[in-house]
């Protein structure tokens, strides 16, 4: 789904039971598009689904230079709470908005909480580039896409400007 979709501007539902074959085929979605379009995360909204479930991944990959690799985290209900008002400002891209990169700020560093989904709790403190990510794909379960985040609407750029290494989630 690509920006201009109404099904990217929805607040997306809680997930109301774990341990489903349904959730399992939902997570098998977006790890499958995730990975196919290599990107570093993904939220369900992204894939037409309104779930409040998101996944991050950063392997050891060439494409994220000096990126401390995110082991996969698949997170259902995602709560955060932010550490402190510090923020930088990086460049970022969506795989729903094909094409651009924006430059985004973000908080540096919070805290993120959920369940996996076999209904096991995760309670993660994370900063930087894992909390950029965190940001991104909660913001999609609000109906938020980053270009709404940038302190500078003019400063979208096309994708061909940038070397491979700027996130996609
Ligand atoms: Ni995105």
């Amino acid at each position: 789904m690509t920006m201009g979709d109404p099904g990217l501007r929805r607040v997306a539902d809680p997930v109301t039971q774990v341990r489903t074959p349904a959730l399992e085929g939902v997570v098998t979605d977006l790890l499958d598009t995730m990975r196919a379009l290599d990107g570093v995360g993904i939220a369900a909204p992204q894939i037409g689904l309104s779930l409040r479930i998101l996944i991050v991944e950063v392997g050891n990959n060439p494409r994220y230079p000096g990126v401390a690799p995110v082991p996969l985290t698949i997170v259902v209900n995602p709560m955060i709470t932010l550490l402190g008002w510090e923020t930088d400002e990086a460049y970022e891209g969506c795989l729903s908005v094909p094409g651009q990169r924006g430059l985004v700020p973000r908080f540096r560093r919070l805290r993120y909480e959920g369940f996996d989904p076999s209904g096991a709790r995760i309670d993660r403190v994370v900063e930087g580039f894992h909390a950029r990510i965190v940001q991104h794909e909660v913001d999609h379960l609000d109906g938020v896409l980053y270009p709404d985040r940038m302190s500078d609407p003019s400063g979208l750029r096309a994708e061909s400007d940038f070397g491979r290494g700027t996130p996609e989630g």
